[in-house]
């Protein structure tokens, strides 16, 4: 992975709006055309209202335009690497193939990296609906 997609992700995590958790979260995501698009957690004191990092990048990548992810990266301020929760699995996986990328950061720069279908398994796909 080159610096910038971290980079990208270490800044958008500094934008967090964790008030209640203080647990800032960044994403960032390179996607098919070699774009970036970053997010930060974004919680409400209605708790589960709140999102995670990857969701915010993932809803810009779609507003610019993106389709498909080639690869993303994930840092959180106060764990050494942050892997991706369920739900935000699942919704990287839409627009992900199974040897997508998902690089897990610490302060530094990469500490891990997974393919999508090794974080995300046995996913849930069917030709049947859509
Ligand atoms: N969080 C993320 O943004 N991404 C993850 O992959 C895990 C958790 C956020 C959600 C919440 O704002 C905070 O971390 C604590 O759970």
């Amino acid at each position: 992975m080159s610096r910038d997609l971290f980079e990208a992700a270490r800044t958008a995590m500094a934008r967090c709006h964790a008030p209640y958790s203080k647990f800032p979260v960044g994403a960032a995501i390179r996607d098919a055309d070699g774009r970036i698009h970053a997010g930060a957690n974004i919680e409400v004191i209605s708790f589960p209202e709140g999102w995670c990092a990857e969701t915010t990048a993932i809803s810009h990548m779609i507003m610019a335009g993106g389709h498909r992810i080639r690869e993303v990266a994930v840092v959180a301020e106060k764990l050494e690497l942050c892997p991706p929760c369920g739900g935000c699995r699942q919704r990287l996986a839409e627009f992900a193939d199974a040897d997508t990328l998902v690089h897990l950061c610490d302060a530094e720069g990469v500490r891990q990296t997974m393919r999508m279908d090794e974080l995300l398994p046995f996913a849930f796909e069917t030709e049947v609906i859509g």
